[in-house]
């Protein structure tokens, strides 16, 4: 069976991909957000999945307002990125991973999840800056991409996105293969774009959410969207991903170690986090194999 590694959740905001195509990860802007990612680099270095699975939600580039899907799961041999007008560069198609991603789709619906499957599907900033800031020499895994609705209401709550985690961690673990598979998360940490309560951050409510991941998972889960909303900005509840790739990692016999965390206010209108998650233990369906 394949072994699950671990995770890593962290903001994404599309200056941050102007800043490393301008050099300019040293500078006293950025260098706060930028020195957080060499610890976890040095972890994926050493513990080298083969495969990463993505939760982040798309802003308009592969669904648009009058499509937009609560779930939607990747099935393609490879995702391209395109222009989304923030002004970045594009990067190379990254390679898809067909039987894991056709693996999770079955056994995900098989636990009652309704989902939108993908045989094509463009990503965007909130894939694509991830994987720039984990692997900067592009020699990445291969990708799953999950795609959950944080664009427009409705909204799937924070205990459905949790219970969607814990389905997907399922199905990595039951994955029939020998490869390493860790689970990222791209969004949040606490922000607001837009209206009235543009540039809101809520540091104090961050740091409880991230400190939840490592002492009590379902933490968040008590909370409603609007509550999200209104503890977390309009688009703070990208927050969403963290908690679906922390309950991915959660089974009965599976303890996590924090690897490695950062938080910086603010990068443009956004709280940045970062956390790197290592999973301890054994595979709750083979039950004999260590996962690392
Ligand atoms: C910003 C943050 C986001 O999550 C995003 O998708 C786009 C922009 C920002 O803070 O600029
Ligand atoms: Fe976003």
């Amino acid at each position: 069976m394949a072994r699950l590694i671990g995770g890593v959740a962290t903001s994404h905001i599309p200056a941050i991909g102007g800043a490393i195509h301008k050099g300019l990860q040293q500078q006293p802007y950025w260098k706060p957000f930028f020195d957080g990612f060499p610890p976890v680099r040095e972890w994926l270095g050493r513990t080298k999945p083969d495969v990463v699975v993505i939760f982040y939600n798309d802003h308009g580039l592969n669904f648009f307002l009058d499509k937009m899907p609560t779930f939607a799961v990747g099935a393609a041999e490879q995702y391209a990125n395109a222009d989304e007008g923030w002004g970045i560069p594009t990067l190379p198609p990254f390679k898809g991973e067909l039987d894991l991603s056709w693996h999770i789709i079955n056994t995900v619906t098989e636990q009652d999840f309704d989902l939108v499957t993908c045989q094509e599907m463009l990503v965007d900033h909130a894939c694509t800056l991830p994987m720039k800031l984990l692997w900067p020499d592009g020699d990445c895994p291969s990708v799953v991409p999950v795609c959950i609705n944080t664009v427009q209401f409705p909204l799937p709550s924070a205990k459905r996105v949790y219970a969607l985690g814990r389905a997907v961690g399922d199905a990595i673990h039951t994955w029939e293969s020998d490869k390493k598979v860790a689970v990222l998360a791209s969004g949040g940490l606490s922000h607001q774009l837009d209206g009235e309560r543009a540039g809101f951050i809520n540091k104090e409510f961050d740091l409880q959410f991230l400190s939840s991941l490592l002492t009590n998972p379902e933490w968040a889960t008590q909370f409603s969207i609007h509550d999200l909303v209104e503890k977390t900005g309009t688009q703070g509840v990208e927050l969403l991903m963290w908690l679906a790739m922390r309950a991915a990692l959660t089974t009965n016999t599976i303890a996590v170690r924090k690897v490695h965390s950062n938080y910086h206010i603010p990068i443009s209108n956004t709280a940045t986090g970062l956390l790197a998650l290592e999973a301890m233990g054994v595979s709750p369906f083979t039950g004999a194999q260590p996962v690392n």
